[in-house]
């Protein structure tokens, strides 16, 4: 299986203080910061969009932007997510009909890849061809929207079917993953944790982050 990797969802962040936030979140041991585009048609929340990453990623020299693109028409945002300095542009398979295009265009900007799947998204929506041109896959334990919901185990099947089928892919959780809610899904082989409120809400942040990252690794 790929390293653990520990990517707290800025979304559970201070946004006024949100370069400083991914500065504090990497002092505690974060190798990612997960940032949540939602674009008020995908899901009906607006969150941020490439200007406010590109001031992340001048802020925060070496960032990666792990980018979880809750956004219609996905292929629209690579270019400018690409310049604001993105690392990982994750889209929806269920906002696009076409994905291995998209999945082209967004390596062609030197950008990982990922796919994810909504909880009432089977598996099965990850084609071969998906998977192994994908760097990661992202299997949602909650609805995509919001911060702060309650995890759903019913998904984490779904971790265990793509392990199997892509043994050496990313696979990461996203969505009330926390101390509570971590073993069942790095029991299923996720490798790159979510959390935002977990992390972002406790008092030592680095202490839940350690923890997070050795229960993956054991
Ligand atoms: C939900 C987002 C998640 C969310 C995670 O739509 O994709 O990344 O912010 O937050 P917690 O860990 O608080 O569920
Ligand atoms: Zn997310």
């Amino acid at each position: 299986m790929p390293r653990a990797i520990i990517s707290p969802s800025v979304l559970a962040s201070d946004f006024g203080q949100l370069t400083a936030e991914c500065k504090r979140m990497i002092k505690n041991g974060a190798e990612w910061l997960h940032m949540d585009v939602m674009d008020g048609h995908f899901v009906p929340n607006i969150t941020m969009g490439a200007p406010v990453l590109s001031c992340v990623s001048k802020g925060v020299p070496g960032i990666f932007m792990d980018c979880h693109m809750m956004v219609a028409h996905p292929e629209k945002w690579v270019d400018d997510i690409a310049d604001a300095g993105g690392s990982l542009y994750c889209f929806h398979i269920e906002a696009a009909p076409d994905p291995i295009p998209i999945i082209h265009a967004i390596h062609e900007r030197k950008m990982k890849a990922g796919v994810a799947i909504s909880p009432d998204t089977p598996s099965s929506a990850i084609t071969d061809e998906i998977g192994e041109l994908a760097d990661m896959l992202l299997v949602m334990t909650v609805y995509p929207g919001r911060g702060g919901q309650k995890f759903l185990e019913r998904c984490i099947p779904k971790v265990a079917e793509l392990r199997a089928r892509f043994p050496d892919k990313d696979i990461e959780v996203d969505g009330g993953v926390g101390p509570k809610t971590i073993q069942p899904c790095a029991n299923a082989g996720s490798n790159v944790i979510v959390a935002g409120t977990a992390i972002f809400g406790a008092q030592n942040p680095e202490e839940v982050i350690k923890g997070l990252k050795a229960v993956v690794e054991a």
